[in-house]
């Protein structure tokens, strides 16, 4: 299985790869659930959801993949894991991502300030019709 390479221009994350490989070993897998999208066994796309307090905490898909439906896909694949609504941050300056959650019905909520890279986020909320 491949790895998806995630360095998408003006949206560099603040933390070292080794750092994140480390929060998805200690903090990501061992409590969240995980679904990967694969392309010819390349990994293309990821989501984690935290179901303990209905989160959807990480969700990419590789840029050469973007705009085919797959991050739509992995919305649902959430919705589904948590019927009840959940909650997700995103970067306050990812304005694709923002759109993304819009274009899908989720509720813009309040502004804080991310505890694991310190830059601001924006909250969005999905709840069932
Ligand atoms: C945001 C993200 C998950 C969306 O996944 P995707 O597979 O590209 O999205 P879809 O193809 O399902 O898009 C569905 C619709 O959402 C909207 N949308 C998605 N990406 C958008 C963007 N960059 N700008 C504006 N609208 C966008 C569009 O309405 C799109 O429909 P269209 O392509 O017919 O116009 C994906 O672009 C991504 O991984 N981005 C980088 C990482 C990231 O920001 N993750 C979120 C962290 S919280």
């Amino acid at each position: 299985m491949g790895l998806l390479a995630l360095d998408p221009p003006g949206l560099r994350h603040p933390h070292p790869l080794t750092s994140w490989r480390r929060r998805w070993i200690d903090d990501i897998v061992p409590v969240h659930t995980v679904v990967v999208v694969e392309d010819e066994d390349v990994v293309v796309g990821f989501a984690a959801v935290d179901l303990r307090t209905r989160e959807l905490s990480q969700i990419f898909i590789a840029p050469d993949h973007q705009r085919r439906g797959i991050g739509r896909q992995l919305l649902a694949w959430a919705q589904a894991q948590m019927p009840a609504g959940f909650s997700l941050h995103t970067l306050a300056n990812n304005v694709g991502s923002r759109a993304f959650y819009r274009r899908h019905g989720l509720i813009e909520g309040a502004t804080r300030t991310n505890p694991y890279n310190g830059m601001e986020t924006v909250e969005y909320r999905w709840a069932p019709p």
